[in-house]
């Protein structure tokens, strides 16, 4: 399963190889990832199956909801029952072919969202051209970098908008208090998710009752580089921000600014 986290396509050259090696199907996470694309092809089109998310953060919502693109009549047809009680299209209302349950969106939301979908790829436009913005001034801030990028990626969802902040050149002030000085600046930026395995879920005693997770032991899972990324370097902000103008960009570099011209303060 490809995750495309944050709007930005996973490698899916990789991906797509190693599926096709192991005789797997490709599925593809685009919850985050609404009109991004992997060398030009959208994401949810490129895996045997993509999956979209319309809950309320995500950058085209109806409230709660989703769908499921393949081109794949199989996979529709399966899709499409398991989440109409397990009925077939073909066959009678009250039959059940399979163990499906109900997790249509209601047609009210389905409104919405077709009112929102017009107006997707101008909000998607928008995003795109605020984040870039942003990402050129953040490279002459010196104490944080935009991500690296990758030519493949040929559009960024930027549900997220990721960057790195790197405090030993800003005299080791934590994530946290550097997070907090944004805040206190009115910028809202959060410190992201924390390593999967360190989820109270997946705590040894969560997982007691569980028939076959109460034999893997997450306490003795160390990836350092996400360790590192997530408690010390990587800071968020949410799409909604870039729905807004070239000067909120320029608001943000100046809030990053004028906390790293006075980090002192906060030491
Ligand atoms: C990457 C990712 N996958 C899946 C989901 C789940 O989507 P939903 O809340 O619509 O079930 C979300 C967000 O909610 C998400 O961000």
């Amino acid at each position: 399963m490809a995750v495309h986290i944050a709007g930005r396509p996973c490698d899916m050259d990789a991906l797509t190889e190693i599926a096709r090696r192991h005789g797997l199907a490709l599925i593809e996470d685009a919850a985050q990832a609404h009109g991004a694309s992997w060398k030009g092809r959208r994401v949810g089109a490129i895996g045997d199956a993509g999956g979209f998310s319309f809950q309320a953060s995500k950058n085209i919502t109806a409230g709660e909801g989703g769908a499921v693109t393949t081109d794949s009549d199989e996979i529709a047809e399966k899709v499409w029952s398991l989440h109409n009680c397990g009925r077939s299209r073909a066959g009678e209302w009250y039959a059940h072919y399979i163990i499906g349950g109900n997790h249509r969106m209601t047609e009210w939301q389905a409104a919405i969202l077709l009112v929102q979908l017009q107006r997707a790829d101008e909000l998607h436009k928008k995003r795109q051209q605020n984040a870039n913005y942003l990402n050129s001034l953040l490279r002459e801030l010196e104490i944080v970098e935009p991500l690296k990028e990758d030519e493949r990626v040929t559009e960024h969802a930027y549900h997220l908008f990721i960057f790195r902040y790197f405090p030993e050149r800003m005299g080791n002030v934590p994530k946290s208090r550097f997070i907090e000085a944004l805040r206190a600046e009115g910028i809202p930026a959060s410190p992201g998710y924390k390593p999967l395995y360190r989820e109270p879920a997946f705590s040894k005693s969560s997982l007691d009752w569980h028939p076959y997770a109460r034999h893997y032991d997450y306490s003795k899972v160390k990836c350092p580089v996400t360790e590192r990324v997530c408690d010390h370097e990587a800071i968020w902000l949410k799409q909604e921000i870039f729905l807004g103008e070239p000067e909120d960009m320029e608001d943000i570099a100046r809030a990053i600014r004028k906390v790293r011209d006075n980090y002192r303060e906060l030491l």
